[in-house]
């Protein structure tokens, strides 16, 4: 009761939904694609079969896989026209503003052939954006650092066929690395879909008013940008080199009391969630991720790997932190990763977005095909002056 409006409780329940693709428990810290573990997932399919499985709800066979990564290859290129749009951005534009803008253009060259409602028009559109975002992203790169766009090589694999994207030149080939290319593929899926997290939020919103996919999944890359959300890595990247800058190790402590202090504003990246009051597994396969590519890349000891699990440490042994449930998320070691990689830390976010798009797809599609659903229309609690009268000027 707010003295001018009696609310219905269930008005709580537009801001949440029903679904059966990913499970979270997030005191125990379990996260399930489709009922499937995510560390089975991560470590025995691909990223493409972890699509398929969270778009139809089982895992691909032999002859379902070939279908469906024949067919995501077979859409891996842009409209010329696309390069376009990125003139108009500066070449320092951040890329997820280049992203947004360039994932919303996709509409313009669709949207008039799709009908949202339309099962197979859905389906369709899943494999365009889930095929051309690896396209549109390394676009974007190529385009910060004045290099020439590299075409989709459709004899790679979709991961290395985004590598090549992103390193090759007219001038050089990039050859694929097979464990850069598995700890990239992993990166994906372990960023596939999560849940009802603000992004997917969004997309549910945007796509119930029966616009088209293209544009209802910019905006969830608009909303992903945010430094609480899919903005983390980049963030949590650059909160390691400034404690490495001040010092490394032995500064922490120091870090640590100004993130204590809450009048500092200072978070700490990478740890924390709104579900997980527990591990976030992610993170911990995130690690694993770590360890092998430098293991790979014969780096001993990378100092930000060192100073991000001495961190780790201390905050897991320290009662602000423990007492509040605050533990590593998927970010934490996402952005040593890409680093390791060679992917330029204004990326990452871009990369998460990339993944991302086949949760969001999914997600979309499962809340459009259900025919009880509606526009999204979240009530307020208003709280605001009651009914009053409008005074003459001269009284006011
Ligand atoms: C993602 O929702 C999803 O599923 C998202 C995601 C996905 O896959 O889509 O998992 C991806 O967004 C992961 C989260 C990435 N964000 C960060 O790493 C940024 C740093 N983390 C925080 O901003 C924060 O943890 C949130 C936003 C993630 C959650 O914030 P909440 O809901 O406030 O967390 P909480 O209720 O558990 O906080 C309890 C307390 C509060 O302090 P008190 O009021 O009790 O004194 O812990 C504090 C918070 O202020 N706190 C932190 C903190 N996170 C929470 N203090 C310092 N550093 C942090 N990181």
């Amino acid at each position: 009761q707010t003295g001018m409006f009696t609310y219905d409780p269930g008005f709580l329940s537009t801001a949440a939904c029903q679904s059966s693709i990913t499970y979270i428990d997030g005191d125990k810290g379990e996260l399930l694609y489709r009922g499937y573990p995510i560390e089975q997932v991560a470590t025995q399919c691909d990223f493409l079969e972890t699509c398929y499985l969270i778009l139809n709800g089982e895992l691909p066979n032999e002859q379902q896989k070939e279908d469906f990564v024949s067919l995501v290859t077979n859409h891996t290129m842009v409209n010329e026209q696309m390069q376009f749009f990125l003139r108009g951005f500066r070449r320092d534009a951040h890329p997820m503003a280049v992203m947004t803008g360039l994932v919303g253009a996709l509409s313009a060259f669709y949207h008039d052939s799709i009908d949202i409602n339309n099962a197979r028009h859905r389906e369709i559109s899943a494999i365009r954006l889930i095929a051309k975002m690896p396209t549109l992203v390394a676009m974007a790169y190529k385009y910060s650092i004045g290099q020439l766009y590299m075409y989709p090589k459709n004899s790679l694999s979709y991961t290395g066929n985004f590598m090549h994207m992103m390193f090759a030149t007219p001038c050089e080939e990039y050859v694929p690395n097979d464990v850069l290319v598995r700890a990239m593929d992993r990166i994906f899926i372990l960023h596939a879909d999560h849940e009802q997290n603000a992004s997917t939020s969004t997309v549910r919103l945007c796509g119930s008013s029966g616009t088209n996919p293209f544009a209802a999944i910019a905006a969830g890359v608009a909303c992903l940008w945010g430094p609480a959300h899919g903005g983390a890595n980049e963030a949590c990247l650059n909160m390691l080199e400034e404690i490495q800058a001040m010092g490394g190790v032995a500064k922490i402590g120091e870090f640590v009391t100004k993130v204590k202090d809450k009048n500092s504003g200072v978070k700490l990246m990478g740890f924390g969630h709104r579900v997980y009051k527990n591990y976030d597994p992610r993170a911990t396969l995130m690690q694993e991720t770590c360890r092998e590519v430098l293991g790979y890349l014969g780096v001993k000891n990378d100092p930000l790997l060192e100073l991000a699990m001495a961190l780790e440490k201390v905050a897991l042994e320290d009662e602000y932190f423990v007492s509040r449930k605050l533990y590593p998320n998927v970010d934490f070691y996402s952005g040593i990763v890409q680093r390791a990689i060679g992917i330029p830390v204004s990326l990452f976010t871009a990369i998460f977005a990339l993944a991302r798009t086949v949760g969001w797809i999914a997600q979309l599609n499962e809340m459009i095909a259900d025919p009880e659903y509606k526009i999204g229309r979240p009530r307020q609690l208003f709280t605001g002056a009651i009914r009053r009268e409008v005074k003459p000027m001269a009284m006011r």
